[in-house]
């Protein structure tokens, strides 16, 4: 577990990191993009950081991958690659530097580290969980496989190298459907979302059977809440993620992963928008579509939020904390992603 106070007396001793005006205004370049959503005092806070944890990510040959959820400075300042889960995990089988520092949460390091054996893996907290890779071990796979005797088992890639071990192969919200359609079985098995589950059983052909995890964040929003926003702003565009639950998502105008999502706000340009997701994906988003005008009915993931920038500036310091997946899971978990990279390339995803 990270000893804040020590992490920070050790970083003022080596960077200065005292708030800069002139630093930040030298740095405009990058606060351009998130001008609306940080202010400039928040952005003197911050500019020091960013600039630490660039030069330093060139001195250690390390590259930052970066989820959607991240905070707009992260997301704008040290990121190399932004993307969902799919994006990222594709994006880990290309880098050429030898340090990823993954900017999200646990799951996604770990596919990373999974996809790279050679390189080296950071992940800024080791505590940044996610509730729904929490919620299944390898031996509620099994269980499954026993009440359902030769159903292939779909993981979403939000669970352990040991879930993604004991599957068939991984999905992720951007191509559950394609996946589960094209296994060859009548009945497949998806863990451990039930909500995105019972999403993709609404759009597929095959008899879906799930485990019953949820998501922390997206089981809060409510079909009722979603109905009382379009009441008071009928022009609204609703736009949710297939982790909410499917009341939720029959009240949405588009259902996507976190990219999908950021792509169909492009697209059609709404005059107001309602994301159905977690807060930072509207602040992102906000520099590049100022004709947009985001409600922002923010559920935070307290496990995204673990990530900041000190705790970037610590990790590539410290080279902590280094992700490590038992070689032979790592091999067989593999498999499973592979299969699922595989898949959607040759699906166009
Ligand atoms: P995406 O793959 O859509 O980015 O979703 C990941 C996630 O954790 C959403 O809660
Ligand atoms: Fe996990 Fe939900 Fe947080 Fe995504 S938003 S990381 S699914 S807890």
């Amino acid at each position: 577990m990270l000893d804040i106070p020590v992490m920070r007396s050790a970083l003022a001793e080596k960077y200065d990191l005292a708030p800069s005006t002139q630093l930040a205004e030298s740095m405009n370049d990058i606060y351009s993009r998130m001008d609306r959503v940080i202010s400039p005092v928040d952005w003197a806070i911050y500019a020091p950081y960013v600039a630490a944890i660039n030069k330093l990510k060139k001195e250690k040959d390390a590259v930052i991958l970066a989820h959607n959820y991240m905070t707009p400075d992260i997301y704008h300042g040290v990121s190399d690659f932004v993307g969902d889960s799919l994006q990222l995990a594709i994006k880990a089988t290309e880098v050429q530097e030898q340090v990823i520092v993954q900017c999200g949460v646990h799951f996604m390091a770990e596919t990373s580290k999974i996809l790279n054996p050679a390189k080296t893996v950071l992940i800024p907290d080791s505590e940044a969980g996610c509730s729904l890779a929490e919620s299944i071990t390898a031996e509620g796979v099994a269980e499954m496989r026993a009440k359902y005797p030769g159903a292939p088992v779909v993981s979403y890639v939000n669970t352990t190298a040991e879930v993604k071990a004991a599957s068939d192969i991984c999905c992720t919200s951007a191509n559950a459907v394609q996946i589960v359609d094209a296994m060859e079985s009548d009945t497949v098995i998806m863990t451990p979302d039930q909500y995105l589950a019972q999403n993709v059983a609404n759009l597929s052909k095959k008899k879906v059977v799930f485990w019953e995890g949820s998501c922390i964040v997206h089981e809060l929003y409510t079909a009722d809440d979603l109905r009382a926003y379009r009441e008071y702003e009928p022009d609204i565009k609703i736009i949710a993620h297939p982790e909410c639950t499917p009341d939720v998502v029959a009240e949405a105008d588009f259902t996507g992963s976190t990219s999908g999502i950021v792509g169909w706000i492009h697209e059609h340009k709404p005059q107001k928008a309602m994301l159905v997701t977690e807060c930072s994906m509207a602040s992102n988003i906000a520099d590049e579509l100022p004709e947009v005008e985001f409600s922002k009915p923010c559920n935070m993931c307290p496990y995204m939020k673990k990530i900041t920038l000190e705790k970037i500036l610590w990790s590539l310091h410290t080279m902590q904390e280094e992700v490590v997946v038992d070689l032979e899971v790592a091999a067989k978990a593999r498999l499973a992603v592979e299969r699922m990279i595989d898949l959607s390339k040759k699906l166009g995803l």
